[in-house]
């Protein structure tokens, strides 16, 4: 394996020097995490199959001209991005109430939002990413209004198509988080679709028993979270002979 330079390690990826100028290395680790981190372990293979599953769902999303930062996936563990700057914001798209807006707002958990709801969240562990309004973002300039407008288009074309998509597999898209860069491509910026998609930000529950088949699985400690995975990657189609495999671990130079 060639050797790389490390950018940033998450809690649920690793980020390398790509190949070529403008582009990363993103791969995909067994850490899970939840409440900031406060839980923590590892779920063997989540890794792949999450690798896997953002490669699908970003080329579909691709293809209906949703541009979005995957080049290709290089193995079992890593895809080729490209890179942007990241808005430091998480856009939260709810179909079904579930997760924190049932404390917040009093709602039961499963009840159907009168309409798709976009929320924002300030990046920042420190913080604990707190919910933030639009005024927020653009009074301080994390992201403009022509961009936000952007955002919130794109979060709206992103919920119609993978709510269809997840449909037509007995699966209910109840919730997910996107984030969005800045692509710099010569003098043109752009707006596209980053970081990833995959069980571990999206709420999923099949349609016939309201199974969770997402990370809530790790959260509530309900068991089977690799086998939940493994299920959204097969009725997705994509799920490799002989299971999901697995690879050595990245080597890399600082
Ligand atoms: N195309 C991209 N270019 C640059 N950075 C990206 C890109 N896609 C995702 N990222 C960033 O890479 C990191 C992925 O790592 P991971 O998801 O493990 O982070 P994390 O622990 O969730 O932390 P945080 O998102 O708060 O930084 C995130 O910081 C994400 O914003
Ligand atoms: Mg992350």
């Amino acid at each position: 394996m060639t050797r790389r330079r490390r950018v940033y390690e998450g809690k649920a990826k690793v980020l390398f020097e790509g190949p070529e100028p403008g582009t990363l290395v993103q791969y995909f680790k067994d850490d899970a995490t939840a409440f900031n981190g406060e839980k923590k372990s590892t779920v063997t293979g989540k890794g792949v199959l999450n690798n896997r599953i953002s490669e699908h769902l970003m080329s579909r999303l691709g293809e209906i001209g949703i541009q979005n930062h995957f080049i290709r996936r290089l193995n079992m563990r890593e895809q080729l991005i490209k890179e942007v700057e990241i808005i430091p914001v998480e856009v939260i798209i709810r179909n079904i109430a579930a997760g924190s807006i049932c404390s917040r707002l009093g709602i039961t958990e499963g009840t159907a939002l009168p309409r798709a709801i976009i929320e924002y969240c300030f990046k920042s562990d420190d913080l604990n990413d707190p919910l933030v309004s639009e005024e927020h973002i653009t009074a301080f300039g994390w992201a403009t209004p022509q961009e936000l407008d952007e955002i919130m288009n794109l979060s709206l074309r992103v919920n119609d198509f993978l709510s269809g998509l997840f449909t037509g597999i007995g699966i209910r898209l109840v919730d997910f988080k996107l984030e969005f860069g800045r692509y710099y491509d010569g003098d043109e910026v752009q707006i596209i679709l980053a970081d990833e998609i995959s069980p571990d930000n999206c709420r999923l529950w099949d349609m016939a028993t309201n199974e969770k088949l997402d990370k809530d699985r790790f959260r509530r400690d309900l068991g089977g979270v690799e086998d939940a995975y493994q299920e959204v990657a097969r009725r997705l189609g994509i799920l490799p002979e002989g299971g999901p495999g697995d690879l050595k671990g990245p080597s890399s130079i600082q």
